[in-house]
């Protein structure tokens, strides 16, 4: 049984797909790729510095090639990401004033909205706009625009492809403050009579944390606000968590601690159930909750191509996803496929 035959009629199984993998359409990862999943995020490719990289220039050379092996595969196709602070082209940020900025996100929007009309099933129209406390994240959008640049977005957006799901994409979307935030963000679009259909939770987790009982109170809390509930970036990592400690903090910690990178080799048994279970867990919360629920997307499909391998130092072995370095299933794959016969 395939991962997304197990998961059929719960809710899609998605996964991110890297720019080489997406150049080369005929490698064993994207058989892969077709075989086990039923949606697909591009991880990279479609940020702003890639697709619009000159105010006048759009690059929609490989995206379209993304967006067509979705087609092909029947897939429910993803864009990632309208407006992002990261990975932004570089002449955003000579936009100095409300007007200017307005007439730049409006152009991006539509055009890119517009090109992928009736292929793209949903887009984060926006991503990351929280910092931790639930405020938002000073970037050239707010400090031009003001709070209004989200609900003007999500309007662009919408007025554009109005049969295109619209989503709020964040990561922390756990945590008690971050999620008050994002729920004043969303009833605010709402507000105004703008179309939201969801809220992306990013899933870059922990073997320890978030725990069960914020995930399903998250998960309760979006979908309050009628909203669809995607759960996105999905990927386990199993190595020390450097959570709090920051820049410098970090380096020290990590520099040369090969406490670090436990598992440069492979990893233990013992870990290898414990990452099963986890996922286990968290995939039982998603299916007692699949009426609320629209797709999980996993960062990517195997352990070699993880960005979590360079994050937060570089040249870590990580072990998040489903299929190991050799692209064999891991016990977590199985687990997760088991799971759906006898929920
Ligand atoms: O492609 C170049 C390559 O030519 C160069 O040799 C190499 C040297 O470092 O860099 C490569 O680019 C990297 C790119 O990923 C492709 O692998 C960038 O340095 C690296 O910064 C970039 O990282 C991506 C990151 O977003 C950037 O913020 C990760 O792949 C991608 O997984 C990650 O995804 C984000 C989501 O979009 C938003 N949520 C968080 C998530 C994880 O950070």
């Amino acid at each position: 049984l395939t991962l997304k035959d197990a998961y059929k009629n719960r809710f899609y199984i998605g996964t991110a797909m890297s720019r080489p993998q997406i150049e080369n359409l005929k490698s064993e990862e994207t058989s892969l790729i077709a075989k086990e999943f039923n949606s697909i995020t591009a991880e990279n490719i479609m940020k702003s510095m890639f697709l619009h990289p000159e105010e006048d220039v759009f690059s929609f050379e490989t995206s379209d090639k993304y967006v067509d092996f979705g087609v092909k595969n029947n897939m429910f196709i993803h864009g990632h990401t309208l407006i992002w602070h990261s990975q932004l082209a570089p002449w955003f940020r000579a936009k100095k004033d409300s007007l200017e900025m307005s007439v730049a996100m409006e152009n991006h929007i539509k055009t890119i909205v517009e090109h992928y009309d009736g292929k793209i099933d949903s887009w984060d129209v926006v991503n990351e706009a929280l910092n931790e406390d639930g405020t938002l994240r000073k970037s050239v959008f707010l400090n031009t625009i003001g709070e209004d640049y989200l609900p003007m977005a999500f309007k662009w957006a919408s007025e554009t492809d109005p049969n295109v799901d619209l989503y709020y994409n964040d990561y922390n979307l756990t945590d008690t403050e971050k999620r008050k935030g994002a729920i004043r963000l969303i009833k605010q679009i709402q507000d105004k009579g703008v179309k939201i259909d969801g809220v992306g939770m990013q899933g870059h987790w922990h073997l320890n944390r978030p725990s069960l009982e914020v995930i399903e109170q998250s998960i309760l809390d979006y979908a309050a606000l009628g909203i669809k509930v995607a759960v996105t970036e999905l990927d386990i990592s199993v190595l020390p968590d450097p959570w709090g400690l920051q820049g410098a903090e970090i380096s020290q910690r990590f520099e040369n601690n090969d406490k670090m990178n436990p598992y440069p080799k492979a990893l233990p048994d013992s870990i290898q159930t414990k990452l099963a279970n986890r996922y286990k867990d968290i995939f039982k919360l998603f299916l007692k909750h699949q009426d609320k629920i629209s797709r999980v997307t996993f960062w990517g499909i195997s352990d070699k191509q993880t960005w979590l391998n360079d994050f937060p130092i570089k040249g870590r072995t990580n072990y998040p996803l489903l299929f190991d370095r050799e692209l064999k299933p891991k016990k977590a794959f199985h687990t997760l496929v088991e799971l759906t016969k006898e929920n």
